[in-house]
């Protein structure tokens, strides 16, 4: 198991999961958070779209959390799809692709 610590939409979390685990089954099945979906599992649709950021980035940037393993998360800032109500904190130029993000994760098929 490998102990990961990094904010959740701001919120101090800590996990501990697989090495093996990537970041769309640590927020589905570890903590309970279904808002980021599953499309291809091939890192091809952009279903499963997040953002991270570490301290020291100017920017977050989008990545297919499908195929990212989890253990990246740590020390970084994770925002996913629920994080929308947040996003009046972040300038147009932090989080470009939000739009599309939120736009993807409304058209993915559910997953259960
Ligand atoms: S589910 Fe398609 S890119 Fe992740």
């Amino acid at each position: 198991m490998a102990t990961i610590e990094f904010l959740l939409n701001g919120t101090p979390t800590r996990c501990h999961v697989p090495p093996d685990t990537s970041i769309l089954t640590l927020l589905r099945d570890y903590l309970g958070m279904t808002g980021t979906k599953e499309g291809c599992a091939s890192g091809d649709c952009g279903a499963c779209t997040v953002a991270i950021k570490s301290d020291t980035a100017p920017h977050f940037v989008s990545l297919n959390a499908c195929i990212t393993p989890a253990h990246q998360l740590h020390g970084q800032h994770l925002l996913t799809v629920e994080a929308w109500p947040l996003t009046k904190n972040f300038t147009r130029h932090s989080v470009p692709w939000w739009s599309a993000m939120a736009a993807s994760a409304a058209s993915a098929r559910p997953a259960s």
